[in-house]
C-alpha cells in the first residue's frame, strides 16, 4: 500500500477516533500532533466515531455517550482548531449509515472474517462464540466514513491499514459499477513516531487495558504512572550498567523530551552505570508534568462549557452532513435509486 507523505496539493483528510474513553499520550504521538500540523495545509475532518464505539459496547452505551465531549475537549486542548478542522459526530450523519447498507452488498462475510484487525479484536474481546453483526461489519462502516468525505488521505495507526485496504476494495467495486471514478481511493498517512508502549512495557497503550497516561491526567496520576514504569529489571544497583532497550522511561524520554542531546547523555550514563532509575524517572516526570499541565488546564476549561463543545460538534456535523449527502447521492445514482 502506498504510504507516501502528502504532496503539495491539498488533500481531503478524514480521520477519527472511537469515543470509548479519553485520549492519551499514545494518541498524542501517534496522531494528534500530526493532525494539528495537517490542519494548516489540508481540508481536514475529524470524526468522533460514536456508532463505531457502540459496535463492542452496545450493552454499556454510557461508555460511548459519556466520552464524546471528552474526546472533543482533548482535540481542542492539544491545538486542533475548529475553524481549520471540521469536527463532527458520526451518529449525526445518517448518510454514513446509508452508505454502509449499500456497501454491505459488496463485501462477503469471509472477507470480513479475514480482516486481521477485526480478527485480533474478536479474540481480545472474547467474541469468538458470538460476534455482534455490527462489530464484524464495522470495517464497512469505516469505509463509509472515509468515502463519505471522498477522503484521499487518512492519518491512522498501522493497526488501521486493513480498514483502508477494505475501503479501497469497496471504492474499486463502486467505481467499476459506475464505469468511472466516482470515489477516491485513499492513502494512509502513518505517524513517523514509533508506537508508544504502555507504562508497564508489556502492551501498546490502550484505553481498554488501563495502562495509559491520559491527556487530562492529574499531576498525581502522572507521578504514579511514571513511578510504576517498567525499566530494566536487571538494573538492581545504581552503579550497575543498565539497559535502555525496552526501558519505557527512555522510550518516553525519546518521544517527549525536547533536549535530545541531554537524553543521549542520560542514555550513555545509564548504560555505563551510575545512573539510577529514580533519577531518570524524575527527569521524565518533570518533562511530562510540564507538557501535560497546559493541556490539562485547557481541557478542563473546555469541559466547563459543555454548550460550547456541543455547538462546535453541531456546526461541524452540519457541514459534514452536506458533504456526505452529496456522496450518498452519487452512490445511489450508481444503483439507479435516485427515483424522486
Ligand atoms: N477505527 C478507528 C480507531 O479505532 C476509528 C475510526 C472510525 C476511523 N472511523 C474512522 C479512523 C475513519 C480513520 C477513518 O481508531
Amino acid at each position: 500500500m502506498n504510504t507516501k507523505q502528502p504532496t503539495d496539493k491539498p488533500e481531503i483528510i478524514l480521520t477519527g477516533d472511537r469515543a470509548t474513553g479519553p485520549l492519551h499520550l499514545g494518541h498524542y504521538v501517534g496522531s494528534l500532533e500530526q493532525r494539528v500540523a495537517l490542519q494548516e495545509i489540508h481540508e481536514q475532518t475529524i470524526l468522533v466515531a460514536d456508532m463505531q464505539g457502540l459496535t463492542d459496547n452496545a450493552h454499556n452505551p454510557k461508555k460511548v455517550s459519556s466520552n464524546i465531549l471528552n474526546v472533543v475537549a482533548d482535540y481542542l486542548a492539544v491545538g486542533i482548531n475548529p475553524l481549520k478542522t471540521t469536527i463532527c459526530l458520526q451518529s449525526q450523519l445518517p448518510a454514513l449509515a446509508e452508505l454502509t447498507m449499500y456497501y454491505s452488498n459488496l463485501v462477503t462475510i469471509s472477507r470480513l472474517e479475514r480482516n486481521p484487525t477485526v480478527k485480533n479484536e474478536v479474540q481480545n474481546k472474547g467474541f469468538e462464540r458470538s460476534i455482534p453483526a455490527g462489530f464484524l461489519t464495522y470495517p464497512i462502516s469505516q469505509a463509509a466514513d472515509i468515502t463519505g468525505f471522498n477522503a484521499t488521505l487518512v492519518p491512522v495507526g498501522d493497526d488501521q491499514l486493513p480498514m483502508l485496504e477494505q475501503t479501497n476494495e469497496i471504492v474499486r467495486k463502486i467505481n467499476s459499477l459506475a464505469g468511472r471514478a466516482v470515489l477516491n481511493e485513499c492513502r494512509p498517512l502513518l505517524s513517523n513516531s514509533p508506537r508508544l508502549p504502555s507504562t508497564d512495557g508489556k502492551n501498546k497503550m490502550s484505553k481498554s487495558m488501563g495502562n495509559t497516561i491520559n491527556l487530562g491526567a492529574s499531576e498525581k496520576e502522572i507521578t504514579a504512572a511514571v513511578k510504576s514504569m517498567y525499566t530494566d529489571p536487571n538494573h538492581l544497583r545504581v552503579k550497575d550498567p543498565g539497559n535502555i532497550e525496552g526501558n519505557v522511561v527512555f522510550t518516553y524520554l525519546d518521544a517527549f523530551h525536547q533536549d535530545k542531546a541531554y537524553v543521549s547523555q542520560l542514555k550513555e550514563h545509564y548504560q555505563r552505570g551510575g545512573l539510577g532509575d529514580g533519577t531518570t524517572k524524575k527527569v521524565l516526570e518533570e518533562c511530562l508534568q510540564d507538557m501535560l499541565r497546559p493541556i490539562r488546564e485547557r481541557r478542563a476549561e473546555y469541559l466547563s462549557d459543555k454548550a460550547q463543545l456541543i455547538d462546535i460538534l453541531a456546526k461541524g456535523s452540519q457541514i459534514s452532513r452536506e458533504k456526505t449527502e452529496k456522496i450518498l447521492f452519487d452512490v445511489k445514482e450508481i444503483f439507479g435509486l435516485n427515483i424522486f
